[in-house]
């Protein structure tokens, strides 16, 4: 049974705390948030300790494992104080605010020993797993391109909260929501070279941050990645839509407030120019959450790394500040791989 401390007992820190108690595999023994009233529900919901502060949660001998739930601007110093008390780490995303933090929290892993996975729970949403399976199975031919959109319509008095912060968030929905979709799109899409974007703030009273995100990816083979991400879908959207040479794969929908998921299966046939479509639902898209927490318990027992590491997390944060950067330049940026020189802002 892996003992865990949770820092931060807001939104995610309960919805993975649950993930946890209900795997059976892992006890949740600890909780630190900055809100001492949040960690003593907390507390009381999952039977655990509250910790006099962070520092002491992710130093906690009677732990192996941190889940960092905080706003962005505290994942590098709270992870990176675990992995020195040599504890495996599931930071959600961001990974970090910025690249150059999220490279040490990803030397500091390696160099320890320990699991540092970031919180990409998309990837383990069922009917994406399914759609992985089936692109990685020749299904429907060579992936040529992606293209997503997604996006809420934040709700009032969304400017005065964390996110709308850039101090405490380093980004807007480029870094919230739309870092989810740079990490599918590498997945999918495999390692992407070049990227070319422009951002908006459009409606809400946030700048230098970005209401809604534009961008297009380029991979080392050519394949292409096109996002849209917006705080101004007003109705919650999110779509996701693969093209391959043999057919195509549809994820709508994430559940709740984004619809019920769904997968479309497109295939070509030789005898007609109307593909073969097979549709299948997904009742508890829910339990990405759940998977993932499955997903991070294997590793910190097998030390094998998980789905959505830390390098996963690292990269996904460099393109999205390879696009703010083409933004403000207003050209392409080029992604050279780590270990060639990197622009690290
Ligand atoms: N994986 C996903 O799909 C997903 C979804 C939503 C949010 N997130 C990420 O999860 C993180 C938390 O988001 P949220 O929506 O739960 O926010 P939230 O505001 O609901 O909760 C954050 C909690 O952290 C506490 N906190 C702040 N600073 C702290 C500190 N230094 N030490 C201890 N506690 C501290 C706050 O009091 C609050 O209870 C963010 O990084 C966000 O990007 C991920």
């Amino acid at each position: 049974m892996t003992q865990v401390a949770v820092v931060g007992a807001g939104l995610v820190g309960v919805k993975r705390a649950a993930a946890l108690h209900a795997s059976g595999r892992a006890r949740v023994a600890v909780v630190a948030d900055a809100d001492a009233a949040r960690s003593r529900d907390f507390a009381e919901r999952f039977g655990c300790e509250v910790a006099a502060g962070w520092r002491a949660a992710v130093r906690h001998p009677g732990i192996q494992a941190v889940v960092v739930a905080t706003p962005n601007d505290s994942h590098a110093a709270i992870t990176l104080a675990a992995i020195r008390a040599g504890k495996h780490v599931l930071c959600e995303k961001p990974l970090a605010r910025r690249p150059a933090e999220a490279l040490r929290m990803v030397r500091a892993a390696e160099a320890r020993g320990v699991c540092l996975k970031t919180g990409f729970n998309h990837r383990h949403f069922p009917a994406m797993l399914e759609a992985k399976a089936l692109l990685d199975a020749g299904a429907i031919g060579e992936a040529m391109y992606a293209r997503c959109r997604y996006g809420h319509g934040g709700r009032p008095g969304y400017e005065h909260e964390w996110r709308a912060q850039a101090a405490i968030s380093g980004g807007g929905e480029l870094l919230d929501q739309g870092v989810h979709v740079l990490d599918l799109f590498r997945w999918f899409l495999g390692d992407i070279r070049e990227v070319t974007g422009t951002v908006l703030a459009a409606h809400w009273p946030i700048a230098p941050l970005e209401d809604n995100a534009f961008a297009l990816c380029r991979t080392a083979a050519g394949r292409v990645g096109m996002l849209h991400t917006s705080w101004t879908q007003w109705r919650n959207l999110f779509s996701w839509e693969l093209f391959a040479q043999r057919g195509y794969l549809i994820v709508e929908g994430l559940g709740g407030s984004y619809g019920p998921q769904r997968l479309v299966i497109g295939r070509r046939t030789a005898d007609s120019p109307v593909p073969r479509e097979e549709v299948k639902e997904y009742p508890d898209p829910e339990s990405s959450w759940r998977r993932e927490c499955e997903a991070f318990l294997d590793a910190v027992a097998t030390g094998r790394p998980p789905l959505g590491d830390g390098r996963d997390g690292l990269e996904a944060v460099r393109l999205v500040h390879a696009l703010y950067r083409s933004a403000r330049r207003g050209r392409a940026e080029r992604v050279p791989p780590l270990g060639a020189p990197v622009e690290v802002p």
